[in-house]
């Protein structure tokens, strides 16, 4: 099941995933998608917002993965720029999907074979200038 939402600011995206990141349980994988603008980011900053983490999101463009720390870490991935899987199984990438954080990332389409059939995916699509449609999958709460 897919639920839709539409947006029609970046707070009202970053207000989304404020709602997502409260519901978020240690281990989960949130898969996001969309071009670039859409509101990845946003959202981000949201779900760090909603479990309570005081830090500064940006998307990890030139590092791959920001870490924000606290007692359910985040774990912020752009994959964005990488050639392909292997680049993270070299960083060891297991250690983190598969830790007691929360892992979201950017560009997810760009590692399908890595991400897990429970991750949370979540598709951006640009509608207008300001207009989102967030499409959020595999997710049995509902918002
Ligand atoms: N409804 C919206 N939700 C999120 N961002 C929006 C929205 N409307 C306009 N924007 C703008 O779109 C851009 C989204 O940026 P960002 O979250 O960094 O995108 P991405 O990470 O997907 O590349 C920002 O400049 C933001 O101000
Ligand atoms: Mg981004």
């Amino acid at each position: 099941m897919t639920i839709l939402h539409k947006t029609v600011s970046q707070a009202e995206t970053v207000k989304l995933g404020e709602t997502l990141g409260k519901k978020l349980q240690p281990g989960s994988i949130v898969a996001l998608t969309g071009d670039l603008g859409a509101g990845k980011t946003y959202l981000t900053k949201g779900i760090v917002k909603g479990l309570g983490l005081k830090a500064a999101v940006r998307s990890p463009t030139f590092v791959i993965m920001n870490i924000y720390p606290g007692k359910t870490p985040v774990f912020h991935y752009d994959c964005y720029r990488l050639k392909d899987e292997t680049d993270m199984e070299k960083i060891g990438y297991e250690e983190y999907f598969y830790g007691k954080g929360i892992t979201v990332i950017e560009w997810a389409d760009r590692i399908p074979g890595l991400i897990p059939e429970t991750a949370i995916k979540i598709e951006f699509k640009i509608c207008g200038e300001n207009e989102r449609e967030i499409h959020i999958g595999n997710f049995r709460l509902k918002m």
